[in-house]
């Protein structure tokens, strides 16, 4: 289901063209009627950024960019206003859109060019009636002077990896399970030229990995570890920045049993390990020189005879023990085995990514990212103004040492649970007991997965961080 972007200085074959301008004082509409031109001046009268001519044969989008805005809120204006455009195109069964604008606008056209393609998502394939659901839209062409094609590649490359984020978290996990995961990654990973390595069962028992080898006791099938690596010749740094996501095919709460209505949505909950596997074969295909890794723990989490229940005491990967609590706080616990074993790789930096707290949803929604860092202060700026680039932005949260005293346990180094408040932020001071290097950690429960359609979010997966990342180790990388 990808649209396909290409540059284009033609564009007179192409019967439907989206116009981008400034503003109205600019100069003549191009290819407009006096009543057309009427027309608009009554629309732009009425505060209407996004105006159609249907001529029938032709049909002729004026968009007017608000330029009085701050660059993020500007282009993210113009990625709605893309959606919004694919959606009309669909209505009317077009094929090919030709998007037309002068150099100065170039940032702007690409961000159109980007909500349109990321709008077209179609999420299809266990549907009968696909071939008549499909969406007709197909071709976007760009033409615009200052676009140059590398920077197309790359948007590119950045929006079917979002798209292809959002496939594996819509698929059930009746469909997709922890090894269905891990090979679905491994051969994304190396058809994008990069490296990947999946550690089975027997090596997680070896390497007594044993918070993801506890919640897995409740499941069928087996848990993996994923391991991706991108380490061109020419990376701008030697120590690795280190990617990992939570991979929990399903999250039924394990024998601390989620209500029914909070788990219908739990086919979400590898939504982290899917945007860092998405990411850095992003990161390979447009070739960044940067050495960057991703780590992907995965399993289900479900009640059975054998499944871990709430009070056993269970032994870390790095020797710590945990008193379980609560069995439904399990990504925290197939993270921590990830962290520590990130250490023996000398990160110069971690990114943790995991759908993990009900908390973090509920402080903030899908608007944002719930964000703590520590010793990252740097980094995570730029990660912060990556996120206001994309439109995927963070809130820190603090990670004061006083929440660590939620975790305290009588019997074991630590519980996996802290009180009624604070919630995602204990989560967070869980995960850092595990690390011992700069650290970012960012809680995408709100916004990973939606129920209801938003613009070019699409609904359902939204392949949230995607964007984010790509951003971020594109500047890292330049
Ligand atoms: N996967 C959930 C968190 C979640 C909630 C993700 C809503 C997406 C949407 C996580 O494993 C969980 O259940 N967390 C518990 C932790 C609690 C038991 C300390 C929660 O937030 O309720
Ligand atoms: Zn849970
Ligand atoms: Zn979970």
């Amino acid at each position: 289901m990808q649209t396909n972007i290409q540059l284009s200085p033609n564009y007179a074959q192409c019967n439907c063209r989206v116009y981008l301008h400034g503003s109205i004082e600019d100069g003549a509409i191009p290819e407009t009627t006096a009543s057309e031109n009427d027309f608009i001046q009554r629309q732009r009268s009425l505060k209407k950024d996004l105006i159609t001519l249907n001529r029938y044969d032709t049909v002729i989008f004026h968009y007017f960019i608000k330029t009085e805005e701050p660059a993020s809120k500007k282009l993210e204006l113009c990625r709605k206003a893309g959606s919004l455009i694919t959606g009309e195109a669909n209505s009317l069964a077009i094929t090919d859109i030709a998007l037309i604008c002068s150099m100065q606008f170039r940032d702007e056209v690409m961000a159109l060019a980007e909500g349109m393609a990321l709008g077209n998502y179609q999420f299809l394939k266990y549907r009968k009636d696909a071939a008549e659901k499909k969406n007709s839209l197909n071709n976007i062409f760009i033409c615009c002077d200052g676009v140059a094609q590398a920077e197309v590649n790359q948007l590119k490359a950045v929006v079917d990896a979002t798209l292809w984020a959002r496939d594996l978290v819509n698929e059930p996990v009746n469909k997709l399970n922890a090894e269905q995961l891990a090979e679905s990654i491994s051969e994304r990973m190396r058809e994008a030229g990069g490296k990947a390595e999946v550690l089975n069962k027997n090596k997680i028992e070896a390497l007594k990995m044993g918070g993801l080898l506890s919640v897995n006791l409740g499941s069928i099938d087996p848990p993996t570890f994923t391991i991706l690596e991108w380490k061109p010749e020419n990376a701008v740094n030697t120590q690795p920045y280190i990617l990992v996501g939570k991979g929990v095919v399903y999250d039924t709460g394990g024998m601390s049993l989620k209500p029914s209505a909070s788990m219908d949505t739990m086919k979400c909950d590898m939504a982290g390990g899917a945007l860092v596997s998405a990411a850095i074969s992003a990161i390979a295909t447009a070739r960044l020189p940067i050495y960057v890794m991703a780590l992907i723990p995965a399993t289900d989490n479900r009640p059975d005879g054998n499944a871990y229940v709430p009070g056993d005491i269970i032994s870390m990967f790095d020797g710590t023990t945990v008193e379980v609590l609560n069995t439904d706080a399990e990504g925290r616990l197939i993270l921590a085995d990830a962290l520590a074993y990130a250490k023996k790789f000398n990160p110069k930096l971690v990114i943790n990514f995991a759908t993990l707290t009900g908390s973090a949803s509920r402080a903030i929604g899908p608007q944002g990212i719930v964000a703590m860092q520590v010793n990252a202060t740097e980094e995570f700026a730029s990660l912060n103004q990556s996120g206001d680039n994309v439109y995927e932005r963070l809130v820190q949260f603090p990670m004061w040492d006083e929440y660590k005293e939620q975790l305290k346990s009588e019997i074991a180094d630590l519980k996996n649970i802290g009180g009624p408040e604070g919630g995602a932020i204990t989560a967070g001071k869980f995960l850092e007991h595990f690390t011992d290097y700069p650290f970012i950690h960012l809680d995408i429960a709100g916004p990973a997965f939606i129920e209801r359609r938003d613009s070019y979010r699409g609904q359902g997966g939204t392949g949230i961080g995607v964007r984010l990342l790509f951003d971020f180790f594109n500047k890292l990388s330049r």
